[in-house]
């Protein structure tokens, strides 16, 4: 396994490309499965994780080509094809690794049928149940078994049939699988309650250009009209907020200034307007967003929520950055039960965080202390970096399998602003 060994102290200053977004890229791959025609993904990063997706896609009979980025493009161009559906079972031993694997359920009902998908199971940040993605497909006419740890959904002999999907809870993942399912049923379907996160839209751009008919874009009620057939597209996947937000955090703990090359404003108001209240100044333009540290990190008090809320992705990477803060900030957390991992870590560095059922008292220090450091989970590896990066000495952070999977090209995007940052071998 690999580390990163950090030696912290320096000012970062100059210009990070944004990639594609990975929660963007997990749920328009599935969308090739909807068509026998090819779907091209351009701008598409170069992460574990979507690699893991390629793999599965594979299995079910989706050819994937790869090619280089483009002049003036970060990421690469996939095109993916599904001329025939060769399988439609997503196994345990891959879905285990990657939960959004859950979502090839609702493309594959709505274009073989059926579907089987190992349950995902939990993983650090929570238990992650699946019953809204069930419920939502029901609601289609589909009939759901359970056994032996797969979900089977079954689809009626003439196919699904548009209806009412009312959440009574926020779910990214059961909207996109609820979309994906309904864009091929007969009639009308509406999502009522629908998260409204960025990436939600760039499925529904994608579906609409692929010949869906969705309407509602941006807004908590999405209306599909039932279509007969897709056609293939070519679709560039969105720049990645949680990315740009979490560079963002690295500007402001090491006193420095970076261009989020890419970075869009109206994809993270609740991050900028929380950086802005730490004191951060935010210049955004045509080419991205430009975050500079203007003195101190002043304390915030805030809570997780659904789009356009303060989102769960980015609590750890504040926590990092308000450790080191003027003053006492409190972190609550609504949307998952157990995403305090990096608190130990955190102030195993010298950071002062207290976890008190859902929330964290973070009490401001004066510095932080490099420490052999251990990741949990994505974005809790990410508050350790940021943390590395703003403490005395050398920071280890093991376990960096975790980063892989959701920052593309960490370390030499890190270099690039003179961070004193590299990978090594565990061996
Ligand atoms: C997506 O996960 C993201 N992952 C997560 O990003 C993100 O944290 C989350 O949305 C919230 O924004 C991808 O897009 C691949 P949810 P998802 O369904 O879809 C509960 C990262 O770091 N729930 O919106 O799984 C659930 O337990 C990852 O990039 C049910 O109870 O999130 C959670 O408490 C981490 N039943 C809450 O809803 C269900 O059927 C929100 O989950 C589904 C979810």
């Amino acid at each position: 396994m690999d580390r990163i060994i950090i030696k912290g102290g320096r000012r970062l200053t100059g210009r990070i490309p944004i990639s594609g977004a990975k929660n963007a890229a997990l749920t328009l791959m599935p969308c090739a499965l909807l068509t026998d025609e090819p779907l091209t993904l351009r701008n598409l990063p170069r992460l574990a994780d979507v690699d893991s997706f390629g793999h599965l896609l594979n299995q079910l009979g989706v050819s994937t080509m790869i090619e280089g980025a483009r002049q003036g493009e970060f990421g690469r161009v996939m095109t993916l094809r599904a001329s025939t559906i060769v399988s439609t079972v997503a196994p345990y031993d891959i879905v285990r690794k990657m939960r959004a694997s859950i979502l090839v359920l609702g493309p594959l009902l709505a274009r073989a049928g059926e579907a089987t998908v190992s349950l995902p199971g939990g993983c650090a940040i929570g238990n992650r149940p699946i019953d809204l993605h069930l419920k939502a497909l029901q609601a289609l006419g589909a009939e759901i078994e359970l056994a032996a740890g797969y979900v089977r959904a079954i689809a009626p002999a003439g196919g699904l049939t548009g209806g009412t999907i009312r959440f009574p809870a926020v779910s990214v993942g059961a909207t996109e699988n609820a979309l994906m399912a309904a864009v091929l049923a007969k009639g009308t379907t509406v999502v009522e309650n629908a998260a409204r996160e960025p990436e939600i839209t760039d499925l529904a751009m994608c579906l609409n250009a692929m010949g869906a008919r969705i309407s509602g874009l941006r807004t908590d009620t999405l209306t599909i009209e039932g279509v007969d057939r897709l056609h293939g597209a070519t679709y560039s996947v969105m720049p990645d907020r949680i990315e740009a937000g979490s560079y963002a955090c690295a500007a402001m703990i090491t006193g420095g200034s970076l261009e989020l090359v890419g970075a869009r404003r109206e994809t993270m108001p609740a991050i900028l307007s929380g950086l802005e209240d730490a004191g951060a100044v935010i210049e955004s333009g045509d080419n991205g967003i430009k975050v500079s540290a203007d003195g101190g990190i002043k304390p915030l008090s805030l809570s997780t929520a659904p789009f356009p809320a303060f989102p769960t992705d980015m609590q750890a990477q504040f926590m990092a950055m308000l450790s080191l803060a003027e003053g006492t900030s409190l972190l609550t957390e609504t949307i998952f039960e157990n995403r305090y991992m990096h608190v130990p870590e955190l102030n195993r560095m010298g950071a002062d965080i207290e976890v008190r059922g859902r929330s964290a008292v973070v009490r401001g220090v004066g510095h932080l202390v490099g420490a052999p450091v251990m990741a949990t989970d994505l974005r809790a590896s990410m508050s350790l970096v940021l943390a590395g990066l703003a403490a005395e000495g050398e920071t280890q952070v093991h376990r960096v399998y975790h980063l892989d999977r959701g920052y593309e090209r960490l370390e030499e995007k890190l270099q690039a602003v003179g961070a004193d940052i590299e990978r090594a071998s565990d061996g």
